[in-house]
């Protein structure tokens, strides 16, 4: 059997333009949010990745018209049917549990198999469904086959006070509740800017959600939604890896399409890095680093706090820092499959699971080797390791990069680096 790798030969400084594309984490709601509307609704900037093709079939399975090309993707609900999702690509992601949220807000009536998505530990879905079933929802589980069938005489809005400020039952509770009768008070809701992306695109359908983006949202049900248009957000996970990759081997870098405001928590990390960057608009040059960046500590926290989706990438920036760096996680607390990777790459990092951290000695110098990509940031955190080692570098399990990266190698080779993709033997 064979399989494919990313090889990447390290060491070449990148210079050069790069535009951020669409959230993945907003489209990945934005999409399962269509089956509300009763009429056709367009997205644009919708990035190139997987995620997205299993989506749009997840889409067709339920009998909508699919198109997507160049970052539009037009949907068609017209013919709808609420058809138990029980298939392969609910598995490939774990969004796809959206559709459990906005079918149930459609139809009060939702089967769907529990989906997958990245390894990072325990990931419950306790939150999306205490939320459902203060709604007025029964919630029936085949536990041997993992699929949920939720359903409700009626659906009645109410106050839901969440135990943790998560994106995923944020979200899912809001898709169920525009449909509710009266009005659902969320507590301690999320305010991760997808979030505000997605209740944008609601309230254009004709939902009435207000508050988002602070910890109560209001939201009163309507009883019909409709067709409209939307353009994602840019992502601002995608810019802070291409932001740490500038930090990294950049000399000097314009990343265009960012909404810094989104990133000020990385960026100011970056600063006390010693990163010398500037933003221009919607745009931030990033003119590399000292010459001695500073070891440093950071731990991961809700939004507008530094993002766990940042830490592993971070983690490969951090091996160049001068002295002991310390990334904490309170987020996922098993989030640091990477650094056993960077370790066969030359780091020197040591995890301690009971703290839910990891210390980074430095400086040290990076070298080739054969790497996993054991989930999505794992991947991005191998891909800068990669371009800042001497030799080169191949990291199997691409397909999670896949998931979630508009054509990275693409991006970074125009702006110098040396990425190529092959099939190797297992
Ligand atoms: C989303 C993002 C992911 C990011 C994460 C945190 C998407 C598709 N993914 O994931 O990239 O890393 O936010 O910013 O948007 N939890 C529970 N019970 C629940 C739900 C969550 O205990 O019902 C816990 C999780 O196990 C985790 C924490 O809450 O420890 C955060 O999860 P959540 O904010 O829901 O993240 P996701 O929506 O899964």
């Amino acid at each position: 059997m064979s399989k494919e790798v990313i090889a990447i030969e390290g060491g070449h400084l990148l210079n050069g333009t790069v535009r951020i594309s669409g959230a993945k984490n907003a489209t990945v709601a934005l999409i399962p949010s269509i089956v509300l509307a009763e009429e056709p609704v367009e997205i644009s900037g919708v990035p190139e990745i997987s995620d997205v093709d299993a989506l749009a079939d997840l889409l067709r399975e339920l009998n909508c018209e699919v198109s997507y090309s160049q970052g539009v993707l037009k949907v068609n609900p017209a013919n709808i049917q609420n058809t138990p999702l029980v298939s392969e690509a609910v598995e490939k992601l774990r969004a796809s549990y959206y559709f459990m949220g906005a079918l149930l807000g459609r139809y009060k009536d939702v089967t769907i198999k529990m989906p997958g998505g990245c390894p990072l530990g325990e990931r419950p879905i306790d939150l999306h469904l205490k939320g459902f079933e203060a709604l007025g929802a029964t919630i029936d589980w085949d536990e041997e086959k993992n699929i949920y069938h939720l359903y409700a005489d009626e659906l009645i809005g109410t106050q839901i006070y969440l135990d943790f400020a998560s994106v995923g039952a944020t979200i899912n509770i809001m898709l169920t509740a525009v449909r509710a009768k009266g009005r659902t008070i969320i507590e301690n809701a999320a305010k991760e800017p997808e979030i505000i992306d997605v209740a944008n695109l609601l309230n254009k359908m004709g939902a009435r959600i207000r508050g988002v983006g602070t910890d109560t949202i209001v939201i009163d049900g309507v009883d019909h939604m409709y067709g409209t248009i939307h353009e994602v957000i840019p992502d601002r996970i995608e810019a802070g890896t291409f932001l740490i990759i500038a930090a990294a081997v950049g000399n000097k870098m314009l990343i265009q399409n960012i909404i810094s405001q989104h990133l000020d928590a990385l960026l100011s990390k970056l600063r006390e890095f010693g990163v010398a960057f500037e933003i221009i608009g919607d745009s931030i040059v990033v003119y590399g680093k000292l010459q001695e960046p500073r070891a440093m500590r950071v731990t991961t926290q809700v939004y507008p706090g530094f993002a766990t989706d940042l830490q592993q990438p971070l983690t490969s920036l951090l091996t160049c820092g001068y002295g002991r760096s310390k990334i904490t996680e309170t987020i996922y607390e098993e989030r640091f499959n990477h650094c056993a990777e960077l370790v066969k790459m030359g780091a020197d990092i040591i995890v301690d699971w009971e703290d839910a951290s990891c210390v980074i000695h430095g400086p040290t110098q990076l070298h080739g080797a054969r790497v996993k990509a054991t989930d999505l940031r794992c991947g991005a955190a191998l891909i800068i390791a990669g371009l800042m080692a001497e030799g080169v570098t191949e990291i199997e399990n691409v397909h999670h990069i896949d998931r979630g990266y508009d054509n990275i190698d693409q991006k970074l080779n125009a702006m110098g680096a040396r990425i190529t993709r092959y099939l190797v033997d297992d």
